[in-house]
């Protein structure tokens, strides 16, 4: 087999949120936030930009990127938490934006480790006697519609945005596979510590429901950094053992950015802070698109050539997390 990735894609939002800004709305300090999450500033979309647009406009970057057409794809997984509608499913709505012809097309929701798990879907449906040949995986989120504004603990950290990747199954024994190892996790046991209540068949839309801002996220912090820390490290190290390599074999590693302080603590315990990509100074966290974004970066940027080996590990709601060893 030679599944890899060949080519990449973000869609970053206009509009800059910064620190300043937030001071103006809630109580709290450029000083607070950067100290305690290392955010200085994060992108909002426009109200008429919807998550499937913010996909779309990725998976443009990557096709061509990839130099292939849209027609050449056979299947679009999007991971979202922000998806454009409880249905039809986000991927469909890609579909049709990018020009794509009849295609697999479903969504993942795994939250901030949403990507690594589609990721993981797609190059098990790829090796499989399924033989898809090219997949779009796009992690895209408008986490500012499930963001309350004046909830100073939770809105000073999130932003909007999306990455995409095209991945081509060549069947060339020679090229490598991008996939050399990958653990995705969950645990229901947390599932309340970081929740959006309602909006489902649990809590259905109502006055009160709307009032009291239950469509809006939800989170215990201070747990949620804990187990963060716990699980990435964890699965980072499951990932290497499973891979036979060690940390020092790694030449980027791109941990959900969340925290800069969670970052720090996963990257001092791996014994690795030197290679750890960093931009949530810039974007604060996005979520499902948070990883694809530094992957992209990372790509245009030239800081990886093929044969590099990269660590990607996120965390979010669920509780989910999911560590991947990538070969570029
Ligand atoms: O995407 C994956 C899931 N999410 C995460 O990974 C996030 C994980 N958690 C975190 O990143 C951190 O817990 C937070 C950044 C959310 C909070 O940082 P913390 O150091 O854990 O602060 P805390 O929640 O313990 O709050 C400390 C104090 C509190 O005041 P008191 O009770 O000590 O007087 C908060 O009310 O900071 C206060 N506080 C703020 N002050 C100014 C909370 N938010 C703010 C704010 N500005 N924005």
């Amino acid at each position: 087999m030679g599944i890899r990735i060949i080519g990449t894609g973000r869609c970053i939002p206009d509009k800059i949120l910064n620190n300043d800004d937030l001071e103006r709305m809630v109580d709290t300090s450029d000083e607070w936030i950067v100290t305690r999450t290392g955010i200085k500033e994060r992108h909002i979309a426009a109200p008429e930009q919807s998550t499937s647009d913010l996909a779309a406009e990725a998976a443009k970057k990557a096709l061509e990127n990839a130099g292939i057409t849209p027609d050449m794809i056979d299947m679009i997984i999007v991971s979202t938490i922000t998806a454009d509608h409880v249905f039809p499913c986000t991927a469909a709505l890609v579909q049709q934006k990018i020009g794509a012809k009849k295609c697999t097309c479903f969504d993942t929701s795994a939250a901030c480790s949403g990507l690594l798990y589609a990721f993981n879907a797609a190059y098990g449906m790829m090796a499989s006697p399924l033989k898809y040949k090219r997949v779009l995986v796009i992690g895209a989120e408008k986490m500012s519609t499930l963001v309350d504004w004046s909830d100073r603990s939770t809105c000073v950290l999130f932003g909007d945005g999306a990455a995409a990747f095209v991945l081509e199954n060549d069947e060339n024994p020679d090229n490598p596979d991008f996939y050399v190892a990958g653990e995705v996790m969950a645990d229901g046991s947390v599932a309340d510590l970081l929740i959006v209540p309602a909006g489902g068949s649990a809590m259905p839309a109502t006055h009160e429901t709307v009032e009291n801002k239950m469509h809006c996220i939800k989170m215990g912090g201070p747990k949620t950094f804990q187990l963060a820390v716990i699980s990435m490290v964890s699965a980072c190290r499951n990932v290497l053992e499973k891979a036979g390599l060690s940390p020092e074999d790694v030449v980027w590693a791109i941990p959900h950015q969340a925290n800069r302080r969670i970052i720090d603590a996963v990257a001092n315990k791996l014994g690795i802070p030197e290679k750890v990509y960093l931009n949530v100074d810039r974007y604060g966290n996005t979520s499902s698109a948070s990883i694809g974004i530094c992957l992209d970066e990372l790509n245009r940027s030239g800081k990886i050539k093929r044969g590099d080996l990269i660590l990607a590990a996120s965390f979010g709601a669920g509780l989910t997390w999911a560590a991947m060893l990538i070969r570029w």
